[in-house]
C-alpha cells in the first residue's frame, strides 16, 4: 500500500471508534480528509462535528456534515485527528498544517483523542519533525529568540496566517526528552498561543496505517 491508501485505510478505519449519532470532533490534514470522506460514506453517521480549521468545516460541509462552533458544546465523546509524529506514549508533534491551537482547543473538549497516521509519523523520541508554534505576530521575534536560547532554530513559515491571524514558527533542532515539560515550558511564554507539542493533549489510541494493514495502539 502507498501513503495515500494507508491514509484512506486509517481514515476508514477511525470511523469504527465513532459512536453512532454523537458529535465527533475532526482535526485537520490530508489523513483526516480521508476520514471526512468515510464519515460522508456513512450517512448519518453523527449528528454534528466540530471542526478545527476552516478546511475542515469546508469539507465536513460538503459532506453535508453540520458544523457546531467549539462553543456550542462541553464535551465531545471522540476527537480523531492526524499527527506529524507520535511518540511511544501517545505524545504528538501537531501543526504542520497550522491549525494546532483549534486542534488543541477542539482535543480539550474530548474524552478521546483517536490518532490516525501512517506508520511513517512513528517515532522513538519527537523532534525530527520541525515543531511549530504558533505566535501574535507582533511577539514572533522575541520568541524565536527564547526558542534559539534553548538550542533550536527556528524559522518564521513564510507567507502562513493561522484561522487565529497568527504566524508560525518552525523550530528545528529541539531534543524532546520531556514533552510534557517543554510542552509548559513554551506555552507559558509571551506571545506564544499554541506550541505543537500535544503531551497534555497526547492520543488515547493510534490507528496507525502499515505495510501489514492498520495496527491500534493503545496508550
Ligand atoms: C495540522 O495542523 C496538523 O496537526 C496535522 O494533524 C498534521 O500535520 C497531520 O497532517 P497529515 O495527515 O496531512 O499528515
Amino acid at each position: 500500500m502507498n501513503q495515500d491508501q494507508l491514509k484512506e485505510a486509517v481514515g476508514r478505519a477511525a470511523v469504527e471508534h465513532v459512536p453512532r449519532g454523537c458529535i465527533v470532533g475532526v482535526g485537520t490534514g490530508s489523513t483526516v480528509d480521508r476520514f471526512i470522506d468515510a464519515l460522508a460514506a456513512d450517512a448519518g453517521r453523527v449528528a454534528a462535528a466540530v471542526s478545527s480549521s476552516e478546511r475542515s468545516t469546508e469539507r465536513l460541509r460538503a459532506a453535508g456534515i453540520r458544523v457546531l462552533s467549539a462553543n456550542e458544546v462541553e464535551r465531545l465523546p471522540v476527537y480523531i485527528d492526524g499527527a506529524d509524529e507520535i511518540d511511544p506514549r501517545g505524545c504528538m508533534i501537531k501543526g504542520g498544517g497550522a491549525a494546532l491551537t483549534r486542534e488543541k482547543i477542539v482535543a480539550d473538549l474530548a474524552e478521546r483523542f483517536v490518532c490516525i497516521a501512517d506508520a511513517s509519523k512513528q517515532v522513538d523520541r519527537l523532534g525530527r519533525f520541525p515543531l511549530p508554534v504558533e505566535v501574535i505576530p507582533m511577539a514572533s521575534a522575541q520568541v524565536a529568540r527564547r526558542l534559539a536560547a534553548l538550542g533550536g532554530q527556528p524559522t518564521l513559515r513564510e507567507g502562513v496566517v493561522t484561522d487565529n491571524g497568527g504566524h508560525i514558527l518552525d523550530v528545528r533542532g529541539l531534543h524532546i526528552d520531556d514533552p510534557l515539560a517543554l510542552e509548559g515550558e513554551i506555552n507559558q511564554w509571551p506571545g506564544v498561543v499554541t506550541v505543537g507539542i500535544f503531551a497534555r493533549h497526547r492520543a488515547q489510541l493510534c490507528l496507525l496505517g502499515t505495510s501489514e494493514g492498520v495496527k491500534t495502539l493503545h496508550f
